[in-house]
């Protein structure tokens, strides 16, 4: 039988100049959205630029146009007795093959907005939002009321500008803004180990500071999930051994708090704050070992294993499910299963699950309950400076400073290091990894 005749035929062509790497962005959001070609692709971008100001889209398609998931195309990867890798589409899991209401915590990192992509495709800043919402729609029905929602995700930098994309904090926006989600708390992930970037803006032109911290929103569906600070306590400082050992005349502050005899109680250890101390130097263990002898790609942007520790410690009891929908090298898999929560990781791409079997590979890692590392921050503003020898730049840095030659015999290697990439003209600037 033939086709019946639309009553509005699509028969007017319109040709639109892409370069490859162009058609290949706009192909792989309109995939993630849901919708099935370039031309769907620009009738909802169309739709969403004419719809009536404060009316929100949430859903990516028309009806007609919802996209199908198959929780069926999901290859079954690796498993252990508590928990399984897929390779596929997470959308598949989220919206298919997991049931409503059945996850405990959904931990991840998803690909960042990043300003220079890297290998593994990260979308554009500005795009962000729109190709995250069928994971979150996904998030929303699969988490348990009691459950949590963790993504450590990085800042970007703006294209050859030193300011920031405001793509991370659109996001936490639009996720209780537009899906009901709870801020519980935002957390910041330190990485005293990261390099001094973008160059340009903070080794160059000196304009910018380091940028070292990673955002993590602690979301929820309900303002009550289930948390418990008890099981990641830090060990005390050593004032407070000293204060719980030899007592505290319990008074009022200066500031106004009224410091109780309560605080000369021994809980076990210190409530921790908001900013996880990190580094993430790792580059020899099990995973890369493995990686090396297979000669598989070690993943660019795994995050160290104490983030998924913290939280799934915090948020989830032994037998929870743990789920990581951007799951790369399962490192969140691994420390579920170490702390015997069920766990389901899924990842799109097969060369990174074949590495991350080798994170269950021999002995079971040590969780840092064992770790005692300690960073410390040097006090800014601590080195005497003449205001009048250090101008701020009339322009804010517009200009890039001469560069002063080093007299022969004394350049230093990583000056040397740093000026080879002073020589972009056009500064396509470095950003962050996770
Ligand atoms: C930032 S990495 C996660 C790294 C991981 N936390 C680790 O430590 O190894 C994001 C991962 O998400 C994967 N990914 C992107 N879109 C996906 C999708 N729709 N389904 C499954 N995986 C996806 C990418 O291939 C990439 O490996």
């Amino acid at each position: 039988m033939g086709r019946p005749k639309s009553s509005s035929p699509r028969d007017s062509f319109a040709n639109v100049r892409l370069t490859s790497q162009e058609r290949e962005e706009i192909e792989a959001t309109a995939r993630a959205l849901g919708l099935r070609s370039i031309s769907e692709y620009l009738r909802h971008l169309h739709k969403l630029h004419n719809q009536p100001e404060g009316q929100v889209e949430t859903s990516t398609a028309d009806e007609t146009q919802r996209p199908s998931y198959n929780g069926d195309r999901l290859k079954s990867f690796f498993k252990t007795q508590q928990g399984q890798m897929y390779q596929g589409n997470s959308l598949d899991f989220l919206h298919s093959k997991a049931k409503e209401q059945s996850v405990d915590l959904i931990m991840t990192s998803p690909p960042f907005g990043l300003v220079r992509k890297k290998s593994y495709g990260n979308e554009d800043a500005d795009e962000y939002c729109n190709w995250f919402r069928p994971f979150a729609e996904g998030f929303k029905r699969v988490l348990k009321n009691t459950g949590s929602l963790v993504i450590d995700i990085g800042g970007a930098w703006k294209p050859g500008m030193p300011t920031r994309s405001l793509y991370h904090f659109e996001l936490l926006m639009m996720l209780c803004r537009e899906y009901g989600f709870h801020l519980c708390q935002e957390h910041f992930w330190w990485n005293p180990s990261k390099l001094p970037t973008p160059a340009e803006w903070v080794n160059v032109r000196r304009v910018r500071v380091k940028d070292a911290v990673n955002c993590i929103w602690w979301l929820s569906p309900t303002p009550w999930p289930k948390a418990n600070n008890r099981r990641i306590l830090a060990p005390y400082s050593e004032s407070m051994r000293h204060l719980l050992k030899n007592g505290y005349t319990a008074k009022m502050r200066p500031s106004g708090h009224d410091i109780s005899d309560k605080f000369q109680r021994d809980n076990g250890g210190a409530v921790p704050p908001n900013l996880l101390a990190v580094a993430n130097t790792e580059s020899n263990g099990r995973y890369q070992d493995f990686c090396r002898l297979n000669n598989l790609e070690i993943h660019p942007a795994r995050f160290p294993s104490q983030l998924p520790e913290y939280f799934i410690r915090m948020l989830t009891d032994p037998g929870d499910i743990v789920v990581d929908p951007f799951g790369g090298s399962c490192v969140t898999g691994m420390v579920a299963d170490d702390l015997k929560r069920r766990w389901v990781c899924i990842e799109m791409s097969e060369s990174y699950l074949q590495g991350a079997v080798g994170r269950f590979k021999g002995a079971a890692p040590s969780t840092c309950a064992n770790k005692r590392v300690q960073y410390t921050i040097n006090p800014p503003c601590s080195l005497p400076v003449d205001d009048a020898a250090t101008p701020l730049p009339p322009d804010g840095g517009q200009s890039r400073p001469p560069i002063v030659k080093q007299p022969k015999g004394t350049e230093r290697v990583k000056v040397s290091k740093l000026s080879s990439r002073r020589v972009t003209t056009d500064p396509v600037l470095a950003t962050e990894s996770n």
